[in-house]
């Protein structure tokens, strides 16, 4: 396995829920809590969850951020996003959506129960307003960024089209990695049976982040204290750094993304 040469600006965080704290947002809509990940990656990369107010939700009005790319992951009820004038789609719970930077949207509606996960690279992107598109670019086959990138729903029915095994773990793809030319990947890690501690390794990516959405998995570091990632938790690791999974409980759910995209081994089901 190949590696990228570790990123000096790239370091471990691990943060329980707990002790996350309120950020500063874009929407007065929606509550915002930072993981920390902007302040361990130097600006490199953001995660942030978004929580709806109770009793609001709003049209955004058409925009683009300026960013090279943008991921959602809905985890608590809806969320209602137009891509062209006149079409709508709701993304529900445990579905997601990558966004190409200076793509064309406009989010319609939220659910009075909305919590989201952002993940944005670099952390700083700024909100543009534009015009509503007839066809939209980013969903053009040619893309648009550098490299060139499609947008793309991770819908439930595609997690499950994509999903493969990867050790004691069924792995449930996004489709983020062949929408970005692997820029990057996006999978919803879950247990298959049980987990036996693995091997110690590393990723073929820069950095890797995970957020806890069910269950429990302990990560071992050869230079860190382990930790227990739970539900609604997050570890950002830099790629070279080597870690093993300690063990896991059954029903283990996380978010796994990977910049660039990890290639798995895929043994299809
Ligand atoms: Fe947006």
């Amino acid at each position: 396995m190949t590696s990228l040469p570790a990123d000096p600006r790239l370091r471990l965080r691990a943060t329980h829920k707990e002790s996350v704290a309120p950020a500063q947002g874009r929407r007065d809509f929606l509550n915002y809590y930072d993981y920390g990940v902007t302040d361990a990656t130097d600006g490199w990369m953001r995660l942030q969850v978004n929580e709806v107010k109770r009793g609001s939700s709003a049209s955004t009005g058409w925009h683009i951020h300026e960013c090279v790319g943008q991921l959602l992951l809905t985890v608590a009820g809806w969320s209602e996003i137009s891509f062209e004038e006149g079409k709508s789609y709701r993304r529900p719970v445990g579905e997601g959506m990558f966004l190409p930077g200076n793509t064309p949207h406009n989010e319609l509606a939220l659910s009075d129960n909305f919590v989201g996960i952002e993940i944005t690279l670099p952390a700083a992107i700024v909100t543009v307003p534009c015009a509503a598109p007839s066809v939209n670019p980013a969903l053009l086959p040619d893309g648009i960024g550098d490299p060139p990138m499609r947008a793309t729903i991770g819908t439930k029915e595609e997690q499950e089209r994509r999903r493969y095994r990867e050790g004691d773990f069924d792995i449930y793809d996004l489709g983020v990695a062949e929408a970005s030319n692997n820029w990057m990947s996006a999978v919803v890690r879950t247990v298959a049976s049980s987990v036996e501690s693995t091997d110690w390794f590393h990723s073929q990516g820069e950095g890797q982040v995970w957020y806890g959405l069910d269950g429990s998995l302990v990560f071992d570091f050869k230079d860190a204290e382990s930790f227990e990632l739970r539900s609604g938790d997050c570890l950002f690791v830099p790629g070279a750094l080597e870690r093993r999974f300690a063990s896991a409980t059954k029903g283990f759910r996380a978010l796994e993304v990977t910049v660039p995209a990890e290639v798995h081994e895929k043994l299809s089901l």
